[in-house]
């Protein structure tokens, strides 16, 4: 007797099938299993624990400090909570940049203990090596080019990228190169939008935007930014889809004043 599993997990396969049949790719970011679990539960196609836990989650400055350990074990949780979604783990700086075998032994090393479904990188021409390797070796690879946070202390600050000619042609020759090398994805940050949309028509690969315009095949958003948790940061491309900064400090505001006044816990709230 055969047994069916009906699979309705999303894969990389499914993801550039997205492309091809028009279907806009939706990707936010997620942390940890309770917030994964709504975003997968509401139909994320793609949950991508990014680096920018460094800053969401640790209160770092940077994205620079996150490890390859916190990374992994970040990941595990939103691997639990994902039921639908293709979850992605950021490589974390210093972990892909030294050497072509460090490299792939760290992918592998994500990919197995943390459970995530591929991982993603940033850079172009400078990282190929690594990349071939990589997907040679059977991981699956998401790229990110354009503003690449893990830089910042090359570019000086956060700025929009490829506004210029020179560096224009530099990012879409790169996004061919990952194309080439069978990225599944690439992410595309902070750019202008006609740069973008040339790079989407260009690849073949699905193209993920974030500040780079709409004609991108998806779009992916820093989770906590897009709920408004974090009202300090607010880009021209980010858009507030909720304001859960408001309604944490008002619940917190009223469970601190219940438990001055003494009406809470009530009769009923107690055994
Ligand atoms: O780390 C992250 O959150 C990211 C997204 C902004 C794409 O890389």
């Amino acid at each position: 007797m055969s047994v069916h599993v009906q699979n309705s997990r999303m894969t990389t396969a499914k993801i550039r099938q997205m492309k091809v049949n028009g279907e806009k790719i939706a990707m936010l970011t997620s942390y940890d299993f309770t917030l994964a679990s709504l975003v997968d539960e509401a139909g994320i196609d793609i949950l991508l624990v990014g680096d920018s836990a460094s800053n969401v989650v640790c209160g770092n400055q940077t994205t620079l400090p996150i490890t390859v350990d916190e990374m992994i074990f970040l990941t595990k949780g939103v691997v639990r909570a994902a039921q639908h979604a293709l979850v992605v783990c950021d490589m974390p700086f210093g972990s892909y940049q030294i050497n072509e075998d460090e490299a792939v032994r760290n992918a592998i090393r994500i990919l197995k203990e943390s459970g995530c479904d591929a991982i993603k990188l940033e850079g172009g021409e400078e990282i190929l090596p690594a990349i071939r390797h990589m997907i040679q070796a059977g991981v699956p690879v998401m790229g990110h080019l354009g503003l690449t946070p893990q830089s910042v202390n090359q570019f000086g600050g956060y700025g929009l990228r490829a506004k210029e000619e020179t560096e224009a042609e530099k990012l879409l020759h790169d996004a061919k190169l990952l194309d080439e090398a069978g990225c599944f994805s690439i992410v595309l940050e902070k750019i202008p939008a006609g740069l973008a949309e040339r790079v989407t028509k260009t690849v073949s690969c699905p193209v993920i935007g974030i500040g780079a315009g709409n004609a991108c095949d998806g779009q992916v958003l820093v989770l906590h930014d897009m709920l408004g948790l974090n009202h300090g940061f607010k880009p021209k491309f980010l858009r507030y889809f909720a304001q859960l900064a408001d309604e944490v400090k008002g619940a917190v505001g009223e469970y601190i004043r219940t438990v001055k006044d003494s009406s809470f816990p009530n009769k009923e709230e107690s055994y």
